[in-house]
């Protein structure tokens, strides 16, 4: 009979020094790519950095926005769609602006890989040179020195009843009917 000898204590010691090793440089992948998307969306295409909501500020723009079926609603600079797709998963006719082409690449394989195509279109675009009448809920998680100027664009142009949502940056004029903890809701009448 042959017998193979039990792992010892430093082999599983050296297994658990890999799997740390190994998330480390998982970590460090992954806030690298968000540095370099960070510095190409700075630089290359102007706007503000790329840096997700996250899950609890998701959740608050969930509970300020009520997402519901057959709604039209806009994220200014949807990044890699977090808050597209938590409007399309409610049933809302979500679109994401996005200026940059990588975060468009991923946020549409991400769209696919939820399965909501239909609901949830990402187009390449300059949100500065879209209209933004016609929607139920305009999001946006900007910076604050752009707040002033898109707070003039929206009153300019929204002409129907329409929940604002600002991911932590207030409007400078506007008075919020309500905010959780940094996510603020607006309910502009329209002009
Ligand atoms: C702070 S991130 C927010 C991402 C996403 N909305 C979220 O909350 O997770 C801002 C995003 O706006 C995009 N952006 C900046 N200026 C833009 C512009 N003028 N038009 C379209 N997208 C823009 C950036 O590329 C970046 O992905």
């Amino acid at each position: 009979m042959f017998y193979y000898p039990l792992p010892t204590i430093q082999f599983w010691l050296l297994i658990l020094s890999l799997i740390f090793l190994l998330s480390f440089l998982a970590a460090i992948v992954v806030l690298f790519t968000d540095l370099c998307l960070t510095i190409a969306t700075m630089t290359l295409f102007k706007g503000p950095f790329f840096a997700r909501s996250g899950l609890a500020r998701i959740n608050q723009v969930k509970k300020l926005a009520d997402f519901k079926p057959g709604q039209k609603v806009v994220d200014l600079g949807s990044g890699d769609a977090d808050l597209v797709l938590a409007a399309g998963e409610k049933g809302a006719a979500a679109l994401g602006l996005e200026i940059n082409p990588w975060l468009v690449f991923k946020s549409r394989q991400k769209v696919k890989k939820c399965g909501l195509e239909k609901l949830v279109k990402i187009k390449l675009a300059d949100f500065w040179k879209v209209n933004l009448n016609g929607f139920d809920v305009i999001m946006i998680y900007g910076i604050s020195y752009m707040m002033e100027k898109l707070e003039k664009k929206l009153l300019q142009e929204v002409k129907k009843p329409t929940k604002i949502i600002s991911v932590c940056f207030p409007f400078p004029n506007l008075k919020p009917s309500k905010h959780l903890s940094q996510v603020y809701l607006y309910n502009l009448k329209g002009s």
